[in-house]
């Protein structure tokens, strides 16, 4: 058995290979053409935030803030965060800035590492890439359609098909504190038959048990109260709307009435995108969010609407993968630069710099000195034409070039090499 190094990625950390990253860049690309269509600018924030911020604004009864943060305690003493999420630090960066102050809906757009300390599995990872659309400033519920249509566009766009959408309403502090009340009588007279979990949540958020995963909690789940039974009328109409325009983009949605989302801050639409495999094997949603309008005035700002979502690369990827996705690869160099004797390899990085900045591609070996090493290389990428600069060539600054089809070699002037190789390739 061959030994495993000494030193292994974190556990549920992992590297981004060279042969990831076209996963990670398609991504991307998609998501920053979608973001650039909806007028949605680019932000980044710190990797680290303060850990009063995820306590406030996810909410200390979550299992994020209680289970999954990696905290720190810094030399000066203060508690930092590695998050979790994005979208407390996306409205931290809103009310510090003063976005409140620009046009309204601020739209902002976000791809970049998260961290929950989880128990590693399919799809969940300790370190894992977020891509995250907020809008900020805006109560229509034509802006919850539009969300969902823009991550359920950029999961159509990097070919995703079976996708089912899930959708609820969670009210707002008008009619969801009456539904808690209905909850808690619910389970309380139940609680015996609640996981340890649950117990807890019973007492801190009632809300939360309907997150649970535990399958003797599920099958209470489904005979406890609906919220959208209870929902005010504001919230009734905000959601009725939100459906509306869904059904007029004709999006695939399923009504899920006990889906609440892991974190406290959200009002009114709560969303879950999903992919049917076809494998059946489950590892979660691949993106999620919904309506938060009550999250900038609990950080300090002003009653500020706001709306978002957020989906899972790593999660993304791994649907890709099991579709055996092909990505176009780019064209291979046509030149390969072959060089004999030190004056030729010295003169080489000037050659490799004339052909980049033509825009012409092309191959060495700079590390050989063996001519058939090099060739023989030369033929492994296939390439049409091999320039060789030897020991003669170099003094007389001149250089060959030979066409690897025919065999049939020809010397011109070294300065005038890009010029003679660029007649060849339009040939
Ligand atoms: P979330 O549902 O916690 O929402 O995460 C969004 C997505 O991140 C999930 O649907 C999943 O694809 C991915 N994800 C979450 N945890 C993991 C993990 N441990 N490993 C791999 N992927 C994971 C949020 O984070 C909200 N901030 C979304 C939002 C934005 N709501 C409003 N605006």
């Amino acid at each position: 058995m061959v030994k495993k190094p000494k030193f292994q990625s974190p556990t549920g950390m992992h590297d981004i290979l060279p042969e990831e990253q076209k996963y990670f860049q398609r991504i991307y690309k998609v998501s920053e053409n979608i973001a650039n269509f909806y007028g949605f600018k680019k932000i980044d924030t710190p990797i680290l935030e303060e850990t009063e911020l995820f306590l406030k604004g996810i909410g200390i009864a979550t299992d994020i803030v209680g289970k999954q943060m990696f905290t720190l305690r810094t030399k000066g003493g203060d508690y930092l965060t590695l998050r979790p999420e994005l979208t407390a630090p996306v409205a931290r960066a809103y009310l510090q800035h003063g976005m409140f102050n620009l046009p309204q809906p601020v739209k902002l757009w976000y791809f970049g590492p998260c961290f929950r300390y989880e128990k590693p599995q399919l799809g969940r990872f300790r370190q894992f890439w977020q891509l995250d659309f907020e809008i900020f400033g805006e109560k229509s519920p034509l802006i919850d359609a539009q969300i969902i249509q823009i991550f359920y566009n950029i999961l159509r766009e990097i070919r995703l098909k079976n996708l089912i959408i899930k959708i609820n309403s969670i009210g707002d502090s008008q009619c969801r504190p009456y539904y808690k009340k209905l909850l808690t009588s619910f389970f309380r007279s139940r609680e015996a038959a609640l996981c340890s979990d649950c117990k807890r949540r019973l007492r801190e958020n009632p809300l939360r048990i309907l997150d649970c995963k535990e399958e003797k909690c599920r099958s209470l789940i489904s005979r406890a109260p609906q919220m959208l039974d209870h929902l005010c009328e504001e919230c009734h109409n905000h959601f009725r709307e939100v459906l509306e325009f869904l059904d007029e983009i004709e999006l695939p949605y399923h009504l899920d009435p006990y889906l609440v989302r892991g974190l406290d801050y959200y009002t009114k639409t709560v969303f879950e995108i999903y992919e049917e495999s076809e494998t059946g094997r489950t590892q979660g949603a691949l993106g999620g969010g919904g309506r938060y309008d009550g999250l900038v005035k609990l950080l300090g700002g002003k009653e500020t609407p706001a709306c978002g979502g957020a989906a899972g690369i790593e999660r993304i990827i791994g649907v890709m993968k099991e579709k055996g996705m092909k990505f176009l690869e780019s064209a291979p160099p046509k030149i390969f630069l072959a060089q004999l004797g030190p004056l030729a390899k010295r003169k080489s990085l000037k050659i490799l710099e004339d052909f980049r900045k033509q825009r012409i591609l092309i191959s060495e070996s700079l590390g050989r000195d063996s001519l058939k090493a090099q060739l023989s290389r030369a033929n492994k990428i296939g390439v049409k034409y091999v320039l060789i600069l030897g020991q003669k060539e170099a003094l007389e600054d001149t250089i060959i070039i030979r066409d690897m089809a025919t065999g049939r070699q020809e010397i011109v002037k070294l300065e005038k090499v890009v010029k003679e190789v660029e007649k060849r390739l339009k040939k």
